[in-house]
């Protein structure tokens, strides 16, 4: 009886099969997709800066990029830092030669916005490498993630490519003009496609 029923349905589900076939062969054949090969190269979408320290400081790490829909992701995976709050931003200037790390200028800004925190929805009040503070635990980590709107890794006005990644000694306040007195300048790295 049970083969029966198993050889009866083994039909059924044959004969909807063919069925479903002669069906797909009277409709309209899928049109041909031709795929134009294009000589333009792929602009990047990820990033890194490997961060190098200053010579009052011990911090080292690495900071990823990648574009993630109209946003950037950044992600940092850093040590040596002094617990608590740092300021953090995207300077104007890949530049970090400079010991003090000032070769790498003035905050990334655009929008020309003035300084503020990365919550403000105002871009005139915001200037848009402000990262707002990466926070370091008791042992001086910082593995954050953070998404960051009003940036681009591909090229255009908004990209970061060839600026810098700066981690300062302390607090950004997110007000202060023009740089929210968060102190010297502990890490730089030059942001550079991958
Ligand atoms: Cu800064
Ligand atoms: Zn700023």
């Amino acid at each position: 009886m049970k083969n029966l029923i198993l050889a009866t349905f083994v039909t059924v589900a044959l004969s909807a099969c063919a069925q479903f076939h002669k069906k797909s062969e009277n409709g309209t054949a899928p049109s041909q997709t031709t795929t134009t090969p294009t000589a333009t190269p792929v602009a990047a979408t990820k990033a890194q800066a490997v961060l190098k320290p200053s010579i009052n400081s011990k911090v080292k790490g690495i900071v990823h990029f990648s574009e993630d829909g109209d946003a950037v992701k950044i992600e940092t995976m850093v040590e040596g830092l002094k617990p608590g709050p740092h300021g953090f931003h995207i300077h104007e200037v890949g530049d970090c030669s400079k010991a003090d790390f000032s070769s790498a200028g003035g905050h990334f800004n655009p929008g020309h916005g003035s300084h503020g925190s990365l919550d403000s929805k105002d871009a005139k009040k915001r200037h848009a490498g402000d990262l707002g503070n990466l926070m370091a635990d008791t042992k001086g980590k910082a593995n954050a993630i953070i998404i960051v709107d009003g940036l681009t890794v591909k090229p255009g006005p908004h990209s970061i490519l060839g600026k810098a990644i700066i981690i300062h000694n302390d607090k950004d306040d997110l007000k202060s003009q023009p740089a929210g007195n968060s102190g010297p300048r502990a890490a730089c790295g030059v942001i550079e496609a991958l």
